[in-house]
Protein backbone atom coordinates (compact mmCIF):
# COMPACT_ATOMS: atom_id res chain seq x y z
CA UNK A 1 0.00 0.00 0.00
CA UNK A 2 1.24 3.38 -1.04
CA UNK A 3 1.42 6.08 1.84
CA UNK A 4 -0.49 8.81 1.82
CA UNK A 5 1.55 12.43 1.56
CA UNK A 6 0.06 14.51 4.98
CA UNK A 7 -1.77 17.58 3.77
CA UNK A 8 -0.75 20.18 5.96
CA UNK A 9 -4.14 23.10 7.05
CA UNK A 10 -3.76 26.08 8.61
CA UNK A 11 -7.16 26.28 10.78
CA UNK A 12 -9.00 29.02 12.80
CA UNK A 13 -9.69 27.18 16.78
CA UNK A 14 -13.39 27.08 15.11
CA UNK A 15 -12.49 25.58 12.57
CA UNK A 16 -10.54 22.62 14.14
CA UNK A 17 -11.90 18.96 15.10
CA UNK A 18 -11.33 19.64 19.10
CA UNK A 19 -12.02 16.03 20.08
CA UNK A 20 -9.29 14.94 17.19
CA UNK A 21 -6.82 17.44 18.78
CA UNK A 22 -7.28 17.17 21.91
CA UNK A 23 -6.11 13.11 21.69
CA UNK A 24 -3.08 13.95 19.49
CA UNK A 25 -2.03 16.74 21.99
CA UNK A 26 -2.37 13.70 24.73
CA UNK A 27 -1.12 11.05 22.90
CA UNK A 28 1.79 12.39 21.53
CA UNK A 29 2.89 13.79 25.37
CA UNK A 30 2.44 10.21 26.72
CA UNK A 31 6.07 9.63 25.47
CA UNK A 32 7.01 11.90 28.44
CA UNK A 33 6.72 9.64 31.23
CA UNK A 34 7.23 12.23 33.85
CA UNK A 35 4.37 14.20 32.47
CA UNK A 36 1.89 13.27 35.31
CA UNK A 37 -1.57 13.79 33.34
CA UNK A 38 -2.97 14.50 29.97
CA UNK A 39 -1.58 17.38 28.05
CA UNK A 40 -4.95 19.01 27.81
CA UNK A 41 -8.89 17.84 27.68
CA UNK A 42 -11.69 19.26 26.01
CA UNK A 43 -12.69 21.79 28.58
CA UNK A 44 -9.77 23.21 28.95
CA UNK A 45 -7.68 23.30 25.36
CA UNK A 46 -9.51 26.85 24.51
CA UNK A 47 -8.01 28.42 27.23
CA UNK A 48 -4.82 27.73 25.16
CA UNK A 49 -6.43 29.39 22.16
CA UNK A 50 -7.16 33.10 21.24
CA UNK A 51 -9.28 34.45 18.25
CA UNK A 52 -5.80 35.48 16.63
CA UNK A 53 -4.56 31.54 16.79
CA UNK A 54 -4.00 29.70 14.12
CA UNK A 55 -3.50 25.59 14.36
CA UNK A 56 -1.24 23.98 11.64
CA UNK A 57 -2.80 20.52 11.43
CA UNK A 58 -1.50 17.64 9.79
CA UNK A 59 -3.91 15.44 7.79
CA UNK A 60 -4.18 11.98 6.01
CA UNK A 61 -7.13 11.83 4.77
CA UNK A 62 -9.83 12.35 7.32
CA UNK A 63 -6.99 11.77 10.14
CA UNK A 64 -5.80 14.37 12.17
CA UNK A 65 -2.02 13.19 12.86
CA UNK A 66 0.17 16.26 13.86
CA UNK A 67 -0.69 19.82 15.34
CA UNK A 68 0.96 23.12 16.36
CA UNK A 69 -0.53 26.25 17.32
CA UNK A 70 0.59 29.83 16.66
CA UNK A 71 -0.31 33.00 18.08
CA UNK A 72 0.56 36.70 17.71
CA UNK A 73 3.25 37.11 21.21
CA UNK A 74 1.11 40.03 22.62
CA UNK A 75 -1.65 37.98 22.55
CA UNK A 76 -0.12 35.20 24.91
CA UNK A 77 0.62 35.71 28.66
CA UNK A 78 4.32 35.55 28.34
CA UNK A 79 6.90 37.49 30.69
CA UNK A 80 9.34 39.90 28.03
CA UNK A 81 12.35 39.51 30.23
CA UNK A 82 12.56 35.62 29.07
CA UNK A 83 12.92 37.04 25.62
CA UNK A 84 15.56 39.56 26.22
CA UNK A 85 15.89 41.87 22.59
CA UNK A 86 13.03 40.80 21.28
CA UNK A 87 9.78 43.29 20.03
CA UNK A 88 7.02 40.69 20.91
CA UNK A 89 5.00 42.84 19.02
CA UNK A 90 6.58 41.51 15.89
CA UNK A 91 6.87 37.72 17.16
CA UNK A 92 4.45 34.65 16.90
CA UNK A 93 4.31 32.16 19.30
CA UNK A 94 4.53 28.89 18.65
CA UNK A 95 2.95 26.30 20.66
CA UNK A 96 0.48 23.26 21.19
CA UNK A 97 3.01 20.54 19.33
CA UNK A 98 1.97 17.27 19.07
CA UNK A 99 2.67 14.41 16.41
CA UNK A 100 0.82 11.14 17.12
CA UNK A 101 3.29 8.24 18.32
CA UNK A 102 2.52 6.52 15.51
CA UNK A 103 3.66 8.69 13.18
CA UNK A 104 6.68 10.43 14.89
CA UNK A 105 9.71 10.60 13.19
CA UNK A 106 8.45 11.19 9.88
CA UNK A 107 9.53 14.70 9.35
CA UNK A 108 5.61 16.21 10.12
CA UNK A 109 6.87 17.94 13.62
CA UNK A 110 9.46 19.58 10.73
CA UNK A 111 6.61 20.04 8.75
CA UNK A 112 4.50 21.92 10.85
CA UNK A 113 7.59 24.10 12.16
CA UNK A 114 7.96 25.04 8.42
CA UNK A 115 4.70 25.95 8.05
CA UNK A 116 4.22 27.87 11.35
CA UNK A 117 7.48 30.01 10.59
CA UNK A 118 5.76 30.82 6.88
CA UNK A 119 2.89 32.56 8.89
CA UNK A 120 5.27 34.34 10.88
CA UNK A 121 7.04 35.62 7.22
CA UNK A 122 3.28 36.49 5.92
CA UNK A 123 2.77 37.90 8.71
CA UNK A 124 5.84 40.16 8.90
CA UNK A 125 7.16 39.19 12.12
CA UNK A 126 10.76 39.44 12.74
CA UNK A 127 10.80 36.25 15.00
CA UNK A 128 9.20 32.74 15.72
CA UNK A 129 9.34 32.28 19.77
CA UNK A 130 8.42 28.91 21.85
CA UNK A 131 8.88 27.90 25.51
CA UNK A 132 10.07 24.43 25.60
CA UNK A 133 10.93 21.75 28.90
CA UNK A 134 14.40 20.74 28.43
CA UNK A 135 13.75 17.44 30.16
CA UNK A 136 11.54 16.80 27.51
CA UNK A 137 14.49 16.79 24.88
CA UNK A 138 13.20 19.06 22.35
CA UNK A 139 16.27 21.90 22.74
CA UNK A 140 18.17 19.66 20.59
CA UNK A 141 15.24 19.08 18.13
CA UNK A 142 14.66 22.97 17.65
CA UNK A 143 18.83 23.58 17.72
CA UNK A 144 18.20 21.96 14.47
CA UNK A 145 15.94 24.22 13.41
CA UNK A 146 17.68 26.55 14.29
CA UNK A 147 16.14 28.71 17.59
CA UNK A 148 18.22 29.59 20.13
CA UNK A 149 17.73 29.34 23.59
CA UNK A 150 17.24 32.65 24.84
CA UNK A 151 16.81 32.31 28.63
CA UNK A 152 16.01 29.18 30.73
CA UNK A 153 14.24 29.17 34.28
CA UNK A 154 14.23 26.30 36.62
CA UNK A 155 10.57 25.66 37.29
CA UNK A 156 9.99 23.21 40.72
CA UNK A 157 8.45 19.76 40.11
CA UNK A 158 4.37 20.33 40.33
CA UNK A 159 4.65 23.00 37.95
CA UNK A 160 2.72 22.05 34.84
CA UNK A 161 1.88 18.93 36.56
CA UNK A 162 5.27 17.63 36.04
CA UNK A 163 6.37 15.45 38.33
CA UNK A 164 10.57 16.15 38.73
CA UNK A 165 12.06 19.89 38.98
CA UNK A 166 12.35 21.42 35.11
CA UNK A 167 13.93 23.74 33.03
CA UNK A 168 11.91 25.97 30.44
CA UNK A 169 13.94 27.35 27.97
CA UNK A 170 12.71 30.11 25.97
CA UNK A 171 13.63 29.67 22.40
CA UNK A 172 13.73 32.07 19.44
CA UNK A 173 14.57 32.44 15.74
CA UNK A 174 14.72 35.09 13.43
CA UNK A 175 12.51 35.04 10.03
CA UNK A 176 14.21 35.95 7.47
CA UNK A 177 11.27 37.95 5.14
CA UNK A 178 10.40 37.27 2.35
CA UNK A 179 11.75 39.76 -0.56
CA UNK A 180 8.14 40.45 -1.69
CA UNK A 181 6.83 41.04 1.94
CA UNK A 182 9.32 43.70 3.60
CA UNK A 183 7.25 45.34 6.47
CA UNK A 184 3.90 43.15 5.88
CA UNK A 185 1.45 42.08 8.10
CA UNK A 186 -0.78 40.38 6.85
CA UNK A 187 -3.44 38.09 7.99
CA UNK A 188 -3.37 34.22 7.52
C1 LIG B 1 8.50 17.12 19.07
C2 LIG B 1 7.65 16.46 17.98
C3 LIG B 1 6.48 17.39 17.62
C4 LIG B 1 8.52 16.22 16.74
O1 LIG B 1 7.72 15.68 15.72
P1 LIG B 1 8.27 14.53 14.72
O2 LIG B 1 7.34 14.47 13.57
O3 LIG B 1 8.51 13.28 15.49
O4 LIG B 1 9.68 15.14 14.29
P2 LIG B 1 10.36 15.06 12.87
O5 LIG B 1 10.19 13.67 12.31
O6 LIG B 1 9.85 16.16 12.02
O7 LIG B 1 11.88 15.32 13.23
C5 LIG B 1 12.69 16.12 12.42
C6 LIG B 1 14.13 15.78 12.70
O8 LIG B 1 14.44 15.99 14.09
C7 LIG B 1 14.92 14.79 14.69
N1 LIG B 1 14.42 14.74 16.05
C8 LIG B 1 13.21 14.30 16.45
N2 LIG B 1 13.10 14.44 17.79
C9 LIG B 1 14.29 14.95 18.22
C10 LIG B 1 14.80 15.32 19.50
N3 LIG B 1 14.06 15.19 20.60
N4 LIG B 1 16.05 15.83 19.58
C11 LIG B 1 16.81 15.98 18.47
N5 LIG B 1 16.37 15.66 17.22
C12 LIG B 1 15.14 15.14 17.10
C13 LIG B 1 14.38 13.68 13.81
O9 LIG B 1 15.21 12.55 13.88
C14 LIG B 1 14.43 14.33 12.43
O10 LIG B 1 15.74 14.27 11.91
P3 LIG B 1 16.02 14.10 10.35
O11 LIG B 1 15.44 15.34 9.70
O12 LIG B 1 17.51 14.02 10.27
O13 LIG B 1 15.32 12.86 9.94
C15 LIG B 1 7.11 15.07 18.45
O14 LIG B 1 8.21 14.26 18.78
C16 LIG B 1 6.15 15.15 19.61
O15 LIG B 1 4.93 15.26 19.41
N6 LIG B 1 6.66 15.02 20.86
C17 LIG B 1 5.82 14.97 22.05
C18 LIG B 1 5.19 16.30 22.36
C19 LIG B 1 6.22 17.39 22.54
O16 LIG B 1 7.22 17.22 23.24
N7 LIG B 1 5.95 18.53 21.91
C20 LIG B 1 6.85 19.67 21.88
C21 LIG B 1 6.69 20.50 23.09
S1 LIG B 1 7.77 21.91 23.02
Amino acid sequence: MTEQRPALRVLSPGEINVPATVAVLNDAFRRHAFLGTDRTSEDTIGEELHASSRLVQAFEGNDLVGTGAVTPALDEDLDAAKFPGIDLSHALYFGMAAVRRDRMGRGLGAQILAASERVARQRGDTHIILMTVREMGNVAYYHRFAYETVSVHELPAGYWGLTIPTHEHAMAKIIIPHPDNQGAQGHV
